[in-house]
């Protein structure tokens, strides 16, 4: 159990995250009985029509919400309102009987956390001892605004105060892949150029944009998923893994893995990194014409002498064959029957299959791929979902599953080629792929002319 007494501020209440992820999460560590005694959370809405209820009924422990959430109406462009937030948080204190870390939670569009930050620094909610920030993606849409963002934050926050939230480096099967890689010496001796023939990491997604054209419109897959969440998944299977009493490093040596990670120098960049937009996107997202990509397929290499030669693709679609997010590992063959295939299945059906040669029985020399299957479901009941984790490290104080500020900045340096000749080639190369195809098939569909 986190100790000190907490206060949960989250920008946001109303929202779709805080709902479904946030208020769902924060119910099931009370039930774990793993947050602070004393614990609240304050919901802050600009409307005066929220009410509780509607907003834990995705709960499970709805009693224990109802006890620990208040709402805080206010409005997020004037200053006052901050003060009396700050009252508040006081009052609340006062009635712990003694000063309580506070954590702002930013579940807010990053054009309206901009101002936030500024109000909640100049407002002194910033220097409170033990005051967090905890924002979410996207950080900027490029480097530049990326590193405006990073400096604004700075302004008013150190870095230990900000968490930069990336909910899949808290899914079980991500942190799963250091402890596998780092217990298993069969896979740690062999994980090198020596016996991997190349890495494919997939993030397939069955569901389409589902209403959200807007944010869809300002993002598209490349800023959406692969500039956090996949290369981060890239950075944890490429990475030095630290021994187990150093986990705390982890962050360092993704760091060390992004900043030698790039788009294949043997590619021209177009080839390099393929687009594509599921048939009757740009209407969905009421953009006829769009040139938002809903696919992206990147070949990278890493300059790490250990994966010289290794081809690394990322491949993420929305309205795909199906949903699937897996690290697929191609092991070299000298002969026909015998390379091998690790796959890291992070959702769904989280797992991991090894597929292995056998002989046939029988009186011929005949061979068979079969798989050797590790999963979850198998032995656990349920695993914990990535927003509990996400909150109770930062309750915690626990940074190593959250992106750096340095993170963040290496992988837009990656993808600053793709996004500059992506821009220039207008339609030029932007595949249209039926919704339903493999993501395999979407790069085998030519462009239209
Ligand atoms: C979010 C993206 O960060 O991740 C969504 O904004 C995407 O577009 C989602 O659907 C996928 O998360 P998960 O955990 O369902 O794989």
């Amino acid at each position: 159990m986190a100790t000190r007494s907490a206060i949960l501020v989250i920008v946001g209440i109303s929202g779709d995250l805080a709902q479904r992820k946030l208020l769902p999460a924060l119910s099931q560590l009370a039930t774990a009985k793993v947050l602070p005694e004393q614990f609240m959370i304050v919901g802050i809405t600009r409307r005066s029509d929220v009410t509780i209820e509607p907003l834990i009924a995705g709960a499970s422990d709805q009693t224990y919400l109802r006890e620990h959430l208040q709402l805080f109406q206010m409005d997020l462009e004037t200053a006052a309102d901050y003060a009396r937030l700050s009252d508040h948080l006081v009052a609340i204190e006062h009635q712990f009987g003694t000063a309580a870390d506070r954590l702002f939670y930013l579940s807010v569009p990053p054009q309206v956390s901009w101002p936030i930050i500024e109000l909640l620094g100049k407002a002194g909610l910033n220097s409170v001892e033990n005051a967090k920030l905890l924002v979410e993606k996207p950080f900027g849409v490029d480097i530049a605004s990326a590193t405006e963002l990073i400096e604004h934050i700075n302004a008013y926050f150190k870095p230990h105060q900000v968490y930069r939230i990336d909910h899949y480096l808290a899914k079980e099967t991500a942190q799963n892949l250091v402890v596998f890689r780092e217990g298993n010496t069969l896979f740690k001796r062999t994980w090198n150029h020596d016996f991997i023939e190349s890495i494919h990491i997939i993030a397939s997604e069955k569901i389409g944009i589902e209403g959200r054209g807007n944010f869809y419109e300002s993002t598209g897959a490349l800023r959406d998923l692969v500039q956090s969440h996949l290369l981060q998944l890239a950075a944890l299977t490429l990475m030095e893994t630290p021994p187990p009493d150093q986990f705390e490093d982890i962050p360092n040596r993704r760091l060390a893995a992004l900043r030698q990670l790039g788009l294949s120098p043997t590619l021209p960049v177009l080839e390099a990194a393929q687009r594509g937009q599921y048939a009757g996107y740009d209407l969905e997202a009421r953009n006829p014409g769009s040139t938002t990509e809903t696919f992206v397929s990147l070949s990278l290499a890493s300059t790490d002498p250990r994966w010289q030669g290794v081809p690394i693709t990322i491949t993420t679609g929305k309205a795909l064959a199906d949903k699937a997010t897996e690290i697929r590992l191609t092991y070299k063959q000298d002969r026909d029957y015998e390379s091998n295939e690790l796959t890291l299945r992070l959702q769904p059906n989280e797992g991991i299959e090894v597929r292995i040669w056998t002989k046939k029985p029988g009186y011929d020399a005949a061979y068979e791929q079969h798989g050797l299957r590790f999963n979850y479901a198998d032995h656990f009941d349920n695993l914990p979902e990535a927003y509990e984790r996400v909150l109770l490290d930062a309750i915690k104080g626990d940074h190593s599953l959250f992106a750096s500020s340095e993170e963040v900045l290496e992988t837009w340096r990656i993808l600053t080629p793709v996004q500059n000749a992506w821009e220039q080639a207008g339609h030029a190369g932007l595949i249209i792929y039926p919704t339903g195809t493999s993501s395999q098939a979407v790069t085998t569909i030519p462009p239209p002319a």
